[in-house]
């Protein structure tokens, strides 16, 4: 087998240079190459905010514009671990359709749902869960938060504790080179190259180890009272199915900063202004209300209508395209069946080569 003559040819060698240029060698014979330069993934668990938008979708449209094919797809088994199944699925179509409408262009990006490659996606779950312990499970962060804020091991279901490890089979499977998270994601793409790390030296190199691109978080904060902008305080948030007098409402009653003074709110609030503003002489006008803040006038009720007016014409456009896109009940099916044949292809190929590695079958 390739990679065990390897490992004894390796012993013979003590010189240092030479021992490298045999890894490197035994690299490029054994190792797969990345497939997906970039892949991403979402849970399918309610609406969408201005958050998600400008923290999740926006990287990657950013990238599809540099000339990036990106990957997107909807994590509905992850979604289960915490939501009704029935509950999942009807968001489902609908997260799909907002990626669309944000920009996401199915055209040059594949999208897929997890479960329609679910064979593939269990199959590399149980074969990488064999390669961490219970015990290291357990001490992902992500899980100690969680077992903290709402359960412990005692009730917390076991689909919480192989989470990260159904991520790892996801981002292996497609040999996605970068994988755009957030902070609170950190800890799971550590356990994914840790998985490909140990998998790779146990049996060869299989996965190429993808890296994270960590997307700068935004920080936006609840329009209202404490935290983050998020599904879970809906009064705080914007929703982009907010219709356009909820959202007059909502920012209305936002708190703001007294005058001549910058707090995480207002930065906040800029954040979403100028994030969301269609053309420069929008975020010109935010600037220039925020420079007679910062000197000492009374300009929040005229940031305000700003902020309205800017978040207004953006809802107005996502909500017709979308609905634009769900017109066409044949549409969003269409897409994620190509996205799924795609997704397949890639992931048959990556089991090949596992179970190649695994049985030394050609
Ligand atoms: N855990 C991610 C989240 O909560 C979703 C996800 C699942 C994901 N599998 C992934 C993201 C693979 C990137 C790559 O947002």
């Amino acid at each position: 087998m390739p990679h065990n003559l390897d490992k004894n040819k390796k012993k013979c060698y003590t010189n240092s240079s030479t021992l490298k240029n045999i890894q490197i060698q035994k690299k490029e014979v054994t190792a797969m190459k990345y497939k997906v330069e970039v892949l991403t993934g979402i849970r399918p668990t309610g609406d969408l905010t201005v958050a998600n938008y400008l923290g999740a979708v926006v990287p990657v449209v950013e990238l599809q514009a540099q000339g990036v094919s990106p990957v997107v797809f909807v994590a509905d088994l992850h979604a289960i671990t915490d939501n009704e199944p029935t509950t999942v699925r009807q968001y489902i179509h609908s997260v799909v359709a907002d990626y669309i409408a944000l920009g996401v262009d199915p055209k040059k990006a594949k999208i897929y749902l997890q479960s329609d490659i679910a064979g593939e996606v269990t199959t590399l779950t149980a074969l990488l869960a064999r390669h961490i312990s219970v015990a290291e499970l357990l001490r992902v962060p992500t899980l100690k938060d969680k077992l903290k804020a709402n359960a412990n091991p005692k009730t917390a279901n076991a689909l919480l504790l192989l989470y990260p490890v159904l991520m790892a089979a996801d981002i292996l499977l497609n040999r996605a080179r970068k994988v755009p998270v957030g902070e609170d994601q950190l800890a799971h793409m550590e356990v994914t190259r840790l998985l490909a790390r140990r998998f790779n030296k146990r049996y060869g190199e299989v996965f190429p180890v993808p890296e994270v691109l960590q997307v700068k978080s935004l920080r936006l904060l609840s329009l209202k009272g404490e935290g983050k902008m998020s599904k879970t305080n809906p009064r705080g948030a914007i929703f982009l199915t907010d219709d356009l007098k909820t959202v007059a409402n909502k920012i209305k009653a936002a708190e703001t900063a007294f005058e001549g003074i910058m707090n995480e709110k207002l930065e906040s609030h800029i954040l979403v202004a100028k994030g969301l503003a269609k053309t420069e002489s929008e975020r010109e006008e935010v600037d220039a209300i925020i420079k007679a803040h910062k000197s000492g006038k009374p300009v929040m009720g005229q940031f305000k209508q700003l902020l309205t007016r800017i978040v207004q014409n953006f809802l107005g456009e996502f909500q017709e395209k979308k609905a634009e896109i769900v017109r066409d009940p044949f549409y969003i099916p269409s897409v994620l069946k190509e996205g799924a044949k795609v997704a397949r292809e890639n992931a048959i190929e990556t089991l090949e080569e596992v179970e190649r590695v695994l049985y030394h079958t050609q």
